[in-house]
């Protein structure tokens, strides 16, 4: 007997994936937008999408891992930026500069093994760097940014093609929070005036044009799932077909253990319970 006959499906629409490329970069208008595809590009598949993507116009990805980006790298042509956010794991500064990924360098000691690797190679290597404005996961200091800045060698070494920070709370828009970063991150990015800006996601993409700066970094947007202010039209771009096992009528409420005589009816499906229904099943 055939297994398979019997399981859910899902499908995923690449068009949908590149219409909602379009309509956000549509909305950030002057700000390039990139595509976040880390994850297995949330799931969905990263060579696919990434490729997909790219015939849509797009020309920057972000990945979280060298490995994710070592995915990606064979379905993208050579003028496609990959952008890894975690940056330098210990050892991986050759392969990174061999297949000319640009790392997130989010430390110190990151920026340190990225020069000196240049400096051996007597070239300078494309890097972005990230500041820690207030998400405390990655990224320099504000003081580290600012030791740095004042090095004047630093562009001898790195050729810096982008400065970003991320927001701790772009999915409140009512939150302070997000102001206080975006002035934060203006008077830290002012110390490198000629390196791109970044610091938008998809929820703050939604907040408003402040925080849209030469480069945004849509992540879930892309893949349906709306931010809380979503002024880009978005769709779902997934369709999960699920088998109905047994529709029953309930007599009662057994959840809340009550005997009301309150009547249901019910659909039992079979799906198994993982996170990715959850997502699958908000984003459709
Ligand atoms: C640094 C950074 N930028 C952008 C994104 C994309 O975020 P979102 O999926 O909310 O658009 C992520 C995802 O976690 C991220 O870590």
């Amino acid at each position: 007997m055939d297994c398979h006959s019997y399981s859910s499906e899902l499908v995923i629409d690449l068009d949908a994936i590149r219409a909602n490329y379009r309509s956000i970069q549509r909305h950030v208008a002057a700000s390039d937008c990139a595509a976040v595809v880390k994850a297995d590009a949330y799931g969905l598949g990263a060579p696919d999408v990434a490729k997909a993507l790219y015939n849509e116009g797009c020309r920057i990805f972000f990945v979280a891992q060298l490995c994710e980006a070592m995915e990606v790298h064979g379905s993208l042509p050579t003028n496609a930026s990959i952008i890894i956010l975690n940056g330098l794991d210990p050892g991986s500064e050759n392969i990174c500069a061999d297949s000319g990924f640009v790392p997130v360098l989010n430390s110190e000691s990151q920026v340190q093994h990225w020069r000196s690797l240049a400096r051996a190679r007597n070239t300078a290597l494309p890097a972005a760097l990230q500041v820690d404005t207030g998400m405390s996961r990655l990224g320099l200091s504000a003081l580290q940014l600012q030791a740095l800045a004042e090095d004047a060698s630093l562009f001898d070494d790195v050729q810096l093609r982008l400065i970003m920070t991320h927001l701790a709370c772009a999915d409140d828009p009512g939150s302070p929070v997000n102001a206080r970063q975006l002035r934060e991150f203006h008077d830290l990015a002012r110390l490198l005036p000629t390196v791109p800006r970044s610091i938008a996601n998809s929820c703050a993409i939604g907040l408003s044009s402040d925080y849209h700066l030469e480069i945004s970094r849509a992540g879930i947007g892309l893949y349906g799932l709306p931010p809380p202010n979503p002024c880009p039209k978005i769709s779902p771009v997934i369709k999960l077909t699920v088998r109905v096992l047994q529709i029953r009528e309930l007599k009662w409420d057994r959840a809340s253990a009550t005997a009301s005589p309150i009547r249901r009816r019910i659909c039992v499906v079979w799906q198994h319970w993982r996170s990715g229904t959850v997502m699958a099943g908000r984003a459709a």
